[in-house]
């Protein structure tokens, strides 16, 4: 028998499919378009691969934040390109792990944070997809905050983290080792709770030679596509119209 767990998550996974077709349908032909990770963005995957088997994608490229998601492309046959051939992307889909009103983000839950902010400011609008879960008062409210560090700088930026109220802990992978990103850097997940200015705490996290990269996104989405039980929601975010 499905338990209340197995239909929370089915009804999860049915709100990340809706949103992703949704930003699926903002594709069109002849544009380069990046893709982040997570299992929200890469449910987009196969809407694209339907979309271009109908001849509606010609000439449209893509770019990826992870392996794990050109893999994707490349099983659907859709084409992967590179910020090389592409430097500007008319448009990246991408997940979160928690939105604020303001259309602030936290990402990389996955693990993918660097990069992906690579592709979405290389786009020109960036449209954030997600449950209505991911919806929060808040930053730091729902999620711990991901910070990419150098393992070179690891002891000095965890001692800065905690200085800061970050309260760090080291991302592990089940064989105790620590995680590496694409870039073979480490992440520090960190507890800051609630945050109250995250452009200034952006910032100061930028700052810091030993910090490559951090999952506070603000001011970056254009578009924030939401599913819920009660429909898909098109926000634009204040400022973004
Ligand atoms: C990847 O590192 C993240 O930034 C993802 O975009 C984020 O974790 C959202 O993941 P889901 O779409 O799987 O919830």
């Amino acid at each position: 028998m499905a338990s209340h767990d197995d239909a929370a998550h089915e009804e999860v996974t049915r709100a990340k499919r809706a949103a992703a077709g949704r930003a699926a349908a903002l594709v069109g032909p002849g544009m380069a378009v990046g893709l982040g990770h997570g299992s929200t963005a890469v449910a987009a995957v196969p809407v694209l691969g339907q979309r271009a088997r109908r001849g509606e994608l010609v000439g449209t490229v893509f770019v990826a934040a992870a392996h794990f998601m050109a893999e994707a492309l490349r099983r659907e046959g859709l084409p992967v390109g590179s910020l090389d051939d592409t430097p500007r992307l008319d448009l990246a889909i991408d997940g979160a792990d928690e939105i604020d009103p303001q259309g602030n983000c936290i990402k990389g839950g996955g693990g993918a944070l660097l990069y992906e902010k690579i592709v979405a400011q290389a786009a020109t609008r960036l449209v954030i997809v997600a449950d209505a879960g991911k919806l929060s008062p808040r930053l730091g409210t729902r999620h711990a905050l991901p910070v990419e560090i150098t393992p070179f700088a690891l002891r000095p930026e965890l001692a800065f983290l905690a200085a800061i109220g970050g309260r760090p802990a080291l991302r592990l992978r089940p064989d105790g080792d620590p995680m590496r990103t694409e870039r073979g850097n480490v992440i520090a997940d960190c507890a800051f709770g609630p945050l109250a200015d995250p452009a200034g705490l952006a910032a100061s996290l930028d700052a810091r030679a030993g910090i490559a990269g951090h999952g506070l996104f603000v001011g970056l989405a254009g578009l924030l596509v939401v599913a819920g039980p009660d429909g898909i929601r098109e926000i634009v975010p204040p400022g973004r119209g």
